[in-house]
């Protein structure tokens, strides 16, 4: 997809700066929501092995017959596999599942903060792993600045990426910066604020998608209120990894490549940020109290 922009990660490699989400798309609707996507032009797709949909994104990477060269893989390892060992057998178990032999980019799910030694193993496992050319970039996920500052006091290879929650209505500037200061490129997750009208999260959210400010300034340029976020992150350098298993919002989310914010445009979105997360807090309970375990491949 050469008119459509990439961003080049720490370590040189190029990635698509918007990739497609499959989170919370159920395994047996995965293939094809992932053939879809790879159809409309996406050539990035982010998963997770929690996501339980890694065999599904294989499956519709396969089914779009593009060559394997052409489109970027990121997923997660989950807690319960981090630890050196572990780690290095959860790239088995995702490679496997994805039916890959490189995965693009690998990175750490969450910090666990009350298990930061077993977070820095998993961490230790990815430098491994990049040094043997089974990924091709390393990072993590949800690391507010103390993690990483905590995780760069034993690590050698800077993640390339740290995949955060990030909308208007809760930006991050103070992960934005210690992201940008080691040179880690911020990627957003709930790009445009699923997180907010997610059913389950509670009666009282309000969407960022009906927000007054964002529909304005969709409704003046013609576009959507997803895709004006959408543009807000690209423009800010930021990757989003926006989730649809809907067709027309599968390509709605896509058709961003045509049009601009203006600064004013940029900063009024930035300033509905009301520092409120809408997901779990990083340093919340203990992940791996949940007893949730990655099957094998
Ligand atoms: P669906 O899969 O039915 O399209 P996020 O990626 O920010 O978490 O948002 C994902 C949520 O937003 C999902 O509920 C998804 O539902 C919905 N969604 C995705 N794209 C759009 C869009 N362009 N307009 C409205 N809702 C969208």
């Amino acid at each position: 997809m050469s008119e459509i922009p990439h961003l080049t990660l720490n370590n040189g490699v190029t990635m698509p700066p918007l990739g497609y989400g499959v989170f919370q798309t159920p395994p047996e609707e995965t293939a094809t929501a992932v053939e879809t996507a790879l159809r409309t032009g996406y050539r990035h797709i982010d998963t997770a092995a929690a996501y339980n949909n890694e065999r599904g994104v294989g499956e519709g990477v396969r089914r779009s017959g593009l060559d394997r060269e052409e489109i970027f893989l990121e997923t997660k390892v989950w807690v319960s596999d981090y630890g050196y060992d572990e780690t290095l057998h959860a790239y088995e178990k995702s490679a496997a599942k994805l039916g890959v032999d490189v995965i693009d980019l690998l990175i750490l799910h969450q910090p666990m903060p009350q298990h930061f030694e077993r977070t820095r193993e998993a961490y230790r496992a990815l430098e491994r792993l990049l040094a043997d050319g089974r990924v091709r970039a390393i990072g993590v996920s949800n690391f507010m600045p103390h993690h990483l500052d905590a995780l760069m006091e034993s690590a050698a290879v800077a993640p390339a990426v740290n995949q955060v929650e990030l909308h208007p209505y809760f930006t991050q500037p103070a992960v934005q910066s210690a992201d940008a200061a080691r040179d880690i490129l911020t990627q957003a997750w709930s790009p445009i604020g699923g997180i907010t009208f997610y059913p389950g999260y509670g009666d009282d959210r309000v969407s960022v998608l009906d927000d007054s400010t964002v529909q304005g300034l969709a409704a003046r340029l013609g576009k959507t209120a997803a895709q004006v976020m959408l543009r807000w992150h690209l423009q800010q350098g930021r990757s989003a990894i926006p989730k649809s298993t809907n067709p027309g919002r599968i390509a709605e989310n896509f058709d961003v490549f045509d049009f601009e914010l203006d600064d004013a445009g940029l900063a009024s979105l930035d300033a509905l940020d009301t520092g409120h997360r809408g997901g779990p807090d990083p340093d919340g309970p203990d992940p791996s109290a949940r007893n949730f375990e990655i099957p094998e491949a």
